[in-house]
C-alpha cells in the first residue's frame, strides 16, 4: 500500500485531480457538477478577511509575562501577583500603511499585547510611544484619513499631514516623537512599548491607584536614520516581520524590562498635568519607574492568518484588579476594538484559538456564524437550573469610583500646568542629544518638503515647531526656505 496522502476536499472526499477540470471531452466546457474546482475556486475568493482599518500591516509571536516584585499593595490582577507567568501573545505593526506597506515607513509602531490569564484575557493595546496625537476619540478617524490617502487620487499626501497636524496643537509631543529617529526603528526587537493610557489599579483591600505601563527593551534603543530606513524599504519591505521571526528561530528570544508609575488615587485631581491626557506622559521626576518583572517573546505563530492576521485585541479585555480610566481616548476604544472585531472577523472571534481565553468559558452568548463552542445550558438567566452566576461582587468592586457633573461637550479642564507644548520643549531641552535634534530637523525638514505641501502649510508648520522652541521652528523656517523673520 502506498503511503502517499491523498489531497482531499475540504470536506475529505478524496481529491479526483489537482491539474485537470471535468469537461466534455478533452477540448470541451466545463461541468457545474466538478464540485472540486468550485470549492477550490469559491474558498480562494473568500481566503481575506478586511485588513485592518488602521494597523494593517504587522507580525507577531507568544511569549511569557513573568512578575519578579511584589505589587500586591497595588493590584489584586493574578497575571500581576509576585511569581506569576503568564503566555501572551504579542502583535506589533505600522499604523498607516495597508497589509503589503513596507515595515520601515515613519508611523508610531503598534504593540499590542493579549495575556491569557487564569481571570480570561487581559489586552494591553499600546505603541512604541507613551503618548498619542490626539486627546479625544471624536477626532480619531479624521486623523487616521488625513495620514491615510486621499479619496480622489488615492495618493498618500504630506500636506494633508501638515494641515491636520498643526491644527491640533495637541499633536506636537507626538509628533515631536515620530520625526526623531524613533519614527524609524531598526526593528521591532530593539523599541519599547507603552501602555500610554493611565489605567486603574485595584487591590484586594479595594484600594485604587492610576497606572502607566512602560515596557523597556533590553536589546536597546536601535534607530534606522531616515535615509537608511528608505534604503530598507526598498531592499525588504517585510524587514521587521523577518527579523523577529529569524531571532526566534535562532533561539535569540527578546525581551522587556516591565516597568510601572503608580500615582495614589486622590492626587490625580490637582496633579500638575491633567493624568488621563493621553498627549502626556507623567514626569519621572514625579512617578519614577517601578520594575515589576520580564516579558520575553519565545515562539513563532504557525500560521500567520490564524494566529496573527485574525488575531483581535481589545482594550476593553480587563481583569480583576485593572480597569478603565476617565482618559477619554481609552473611553472611546473600549467600544471601537470589539466593534472592529465583529465587523473583521465576526461575532464568534472570541471562539478562535488565538483569541480564546484558557480559562473555562460559560456565557450566555451563543450561535451565531461559525459556533462550535457549546452554549451554557440553559440558555438564559436567571434560571432555576443550576446555571452559571455572576462573579461575586468584591471582584470587580474595586473598580467603582464616583463621578458627577454636568453633560457636556467641553475639554478636559486644565490643570495648572497643562499646555500642548511644554513636554515635547522638555524632550527638546533636555533629553534630545545635539545628533537628535539635528535628525529630528532633518526628518522633519524632508517630510514637509514634499511637493504637495503648500506654502501656507509649511508656514503653519515652521510656527508649531517654534512653539515647541524657538531654535527647532528657526533652523526648520531655514529648511523650509521659509523666509519670516520671527
Ligand atoms: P526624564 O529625563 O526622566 O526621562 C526622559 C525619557 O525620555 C526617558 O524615559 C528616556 O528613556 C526617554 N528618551 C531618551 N531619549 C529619547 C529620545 N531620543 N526620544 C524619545 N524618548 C527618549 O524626563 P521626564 O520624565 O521629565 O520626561 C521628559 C520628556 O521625555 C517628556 O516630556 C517626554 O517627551 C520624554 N519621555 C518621557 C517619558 C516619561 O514617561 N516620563 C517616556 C518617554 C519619553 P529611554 O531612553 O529608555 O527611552
Ligand atoms: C488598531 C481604533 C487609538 C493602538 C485599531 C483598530 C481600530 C482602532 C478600529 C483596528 C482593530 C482591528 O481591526 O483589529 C482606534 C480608535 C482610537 C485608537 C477609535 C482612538 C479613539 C489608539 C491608541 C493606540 C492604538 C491611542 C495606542 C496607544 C492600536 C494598535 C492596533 C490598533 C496597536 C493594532 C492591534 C493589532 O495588532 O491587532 N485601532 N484606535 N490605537 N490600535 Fe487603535
Amino acid at each position: 500500500m502506498s503511503d502517499k496522502r491523498i489531497a482531499t476536499t475540504d470536506g475529505g472526499n478524496p481529491a479526483p485531480s489537482l491539474e485537470h477540470s471535468q469537461s466534455v471531452g478533452p477540448n470541451g466546457p466545463l461541468l457545474l457538477q466538478d464540485h472540486y474546482l468550485i470549492q477550490k475556486m469559491a474558498h480562494f475568493n473568500r481566503e481575506r478577511v478586511p485588513e485592518r482599518v488602521v494597523h494593517a500591516k504587522g507580525g507577531g509571536a507568544y511569549g511569557v509575562l513573568e512578575i519578579t516584585e511584589d505589587v500586591s499593595q497595588f493590584t489584586k490582577a493574578k497575571l500581576f501577583q509576585k511569581g506569576a507567568r503568564t503566555e501572551s501573545l504579542v502583535r506589533f505593526s505600522t499604523v498607516a500603511g495597508e497589509l503589503g506597506a513596507p515595515d520601515t515607513q515613519r508611523d508610531p509602531r503598534g504593540f499590542a499585547m493579549k495575556f491569557y490569564t487564569e481571570d480570561g484575557n487581559y489586552d494591553l493595546v499600546g505603541n512604541n510611544t507613551p503618548v498619542f496625537f490626539i486627546r479625544d476619540p471624536q477626532k480619531f478617524s479624521d486623523f487616521i484619513h488625513s495620514q491615510k490617502r486621499r479619496a480622489d487620487t488615492h495618493l498618500h499626501d504630506n500636506n494633508m499631514q501638515w494641515d491636520f497636524w498643526t491644527l491640533s496643537p495637541e499633536s506636537a509631543h507626538q509628533v515631536s516623537l515620530l520625526m526623531t529617529d524613533r519614527g524609524t526603528p531598526q526593528s521591532w526587537r530593539h523599541m519599547h512599548g507603552f501602555g500610554s493610557h493611565t489605567f486603574l489599579w485595584y487591590n484586594a483591600a479595594g484600594e485604587k491607584f492610576w497606572v502607566k505601563y512602560h515596557f523597556k527593551t533590553d536589546q536597546g534603543i536601535r534607530n534606522f536614520t531616515d535615509a537608511e530606513a528608505k534604503a530598507a524599504q526598498a531592499a525588504d519591505p517585510d524587514l521587521h516581520i523577518r527579523d523577529l521571526r529569524t531571532a526566534i528561530d535562532r533561539g535569540d528570544h527578546p525581551s522587556w524590562t516591565v516597568n510601572v508609575q503608580i500615582m495614589p488615587f486622590e492626587e490625580a485631581a490637582d496633579y500638575r498635568f491633567n493624568p488621563f491626557d493621553l498627549t502626556k506622559v507623567w514626569p519621572h521626576e514625579d512617578y519614577p519607574e517601578i520594575t515589576i518583572g520580564r516579558w520575553t517573546l519565545n515562539r513563532n505563530p504557525e500560521n500567520y492568518f490564524a494566529e496573527i492576521e485574525q488575531a483581535s485585541f481589545e482594550p476593553s479585555a480587563f481583569v480583576p484588579g485593572i480597569g478603565p480610566s476617565p482618559d477619554k481616548m481609552l473611553q472611546g476604544r473600549l467600544f471601537s476594538y470589539p466593534d472592529a472585531h465583529r465587523y473583521r472577523i465576526g461575532p464568534n472571534y472570541l471562539q478562535l484559538p488565538v483569541n480564546q481565553p484558557k480559562n473555562p468559558v460559560h456565557s450566555y452568548n451563543f450561535d451565531g456564524p461559525m459556533t462550535y463552542r457549546n452554549p451554557s445550558d440553559p440558555v438564559y438567566a436567571p434560571n432555576s437550573a443550576g446555571g452559571p452566576v455572576a462573579a461575586d461582587p468584591s471582584v470587580w468592586a474595586g473598580e467603582s469610583y464616583g463621578v458627577a457633573g454636568e453633560i457636556v461637550r467641553h475639554a478636559y479642564e486644565p490643570h495648572r500646568e497643562d499646555d500642548d507644548y511644554a513636554q515635547p520643549r522638555a524632550l527638546w531641552e533636555k533629553v534630545l542629544s545635539d545628533t537628535d535634534r539635528d535628525h529630528m530637523v532633518t526628518n522633519i525638514v524632508g517630510h514637509a518638503s514634499a511637493p504637495e505641501v503648500t506654502a501656507d502649510t509649511k508656514k503653519r508648520v515652521v510656527e508649531y515647531w517654534r512653539n515647541v522652541h524657538k531654535d527647532l521652528g528657526d533652523r526648520v523656517a531655514k529648511g523650509l526656505g521659509v523666509n519670516d523673520a520671527a
